[in-house]
């Protein structure tokens, strides 16, 4: 998050002495990613955060592949993946490679009774269904339907829901996700032509401090295993932090779409980016107004990029048979573009309510077990002209 944020109480210089009213010092801890070359916070703890007591046997996550290779249009019915009561458990990894992995998430209890945290990867949280809070290491941030949380590596977190019924769409990330460069100035603010603004972000508030010894329960998941390390105090025990490194939230609703005369490219709906892939919001918005204006997007050759779109709400325009929750996949090397009648159907509209979220990776996705359980099996015919 290139923007500075503080909470609680800091001493007036870093690496000094900052002492607890009843004597003895805080704990200062550096919390950065990129080595020391990236965004970092400056934490104040009450107790040592290196107080391991017990390890418990780590848990296999890996993900249960089934296709490798694939040249295959799909169209996943992302609605059937099955809720359950944990929250880690409830993830559903449906596409993978080396640098992402995408699911799909649909936690009926609040995460409350363990801490969470992902050491290889940066999580984005998409809401689609559901409200709560998040409560982090660094303050908490409510979120509500159309949230993205972007949670740092690293960072421990537990999930309030107000009730059972919930829907995610998340990414693990391998390389930080960021706001695209091109919207940020030299100082990383964020320029006028940016469709998103610094007072949007939903930043950590209200930090929990808890001075509490114990047997904490800390699962965190590194190399496609979910360890189990048992802390002996309480994990949100920060006094005080400042920086750049922490989690917050923006809500599609507040993005800004870029129209034109004629079809904007995907870029203008990009959203994040990282070193992997990037991550786009199709909102309501007017259509293009030249007079001969096509609103339906032209085929397109992602040659370089697997797409994968999550359609959150409205009548997607370019598509035909799409509901909420479905995600479709239209891989590298081969064309795709409107459905029959779509291209004809636009012309001459004025808007469009769609809400969707578009996440095109440079490496190729493989699908796993769970994927292939909610394909339709026919997606890519679907273009065939009657
Ligand atoms: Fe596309």
């Amino acid at each position: 998050m290139p923007i500075y944020h503080r909470l609680g109480q800091i001493p007036h210089k870093r690496h000094t002495q900052f002492e607890k009213p009843g004597g003895g010092l805080y704990y200062e801890q550096v919390f950065g990613t990129i080595g020391f070359d990236g965004m970092s916070s400056l934490l104040y703890q009450v107790h040592r955060p290196t107080q391991v007591k017990a390890i418990a046997p780590a848990l296999d996550v890996s993900p249960r592949l089934a296709v490798a290779n694939n040249l295959t249009m799909r169209k996943l019915i992302g609605f059937s993946i099955e809720p359950q009561d944990d929250f880690l458990e409830s993830r559903v990894p449906l596409m993978v490679n080396k640098d992402v992995t995408i699911g799909l998430a649909a936690p009926r209890t609040s995460l409350t009774d363990y801490f969470y945290k992902n050491a290889d990867a940066d999580e984005l949280l998409f809401v689609h269904r559901g409200s709560g809070r998040l409560r982090t290491l660094l303050g908490t941030i409510p979120f509500e339907y159309g949230d993205y949380l972007i949670i740092p590596r690293g960072m421990i977190y537990q999930i309030d829901f107000d009730t059972d019924d919930n829907r995610l769409f998340y990414l693990e990330s391998r390389t930080p996700i960021y706001t695209p460069k091109r919207y940020r100035n030299h100082f990383g603010q964020l320029l006028e032509h940016s469709p998103m603004h610094e007072r949007d972000y939903k930043l950590p508030r209200d930090l929990e401090t808890h001075d509490e010894k114990g047997e904490f329960l800390m699962k965190i998941k590194k190399g496609n295993a979910l360890h189990q390390l048992v802390y002996s105090s309480h994990p949100f025990d920060v006094v005080g932090w400042d920086g750049y490194n922490f989690p917050w939230g923006f809500s599609i609703h507040d993005f800004e779409p870029i129209t034109g005369r004629i079809h904007q490219p995907p870029p203008v709906h990009q959203t994040f980016q990282t070193d992997a892939f990037v991550v786009c919001s199709f909102c309501p918005r007017l259509y293009d107004y030249h007079p001969k204006a096509i609103p339906a997007p032209y085929n397109h050759s992602n040659i370089d990029s697997d797409e994968v779109l999550y359609y959150v709400d409205g009548d997607f325009m370019s598509r035909n048979d799409i509901a909420r929750g479905h995600i479709t996949l239209h891989p590298g090397g081969i064309p795709h573009g409107p459905h029959p009648g779509a291209y004809e159907r636009s012309i001459g509209k004025k808007e469009t309510q769609e809400l969707a979220v578009m996440v095109d990776t440079f490496r190729p996705l493989m699908l796993t077990e769970a994927a292939i359980a909610i394909d339709d099996g026919k997606y890519y015919q679907s273009w065939l002209e009657p």
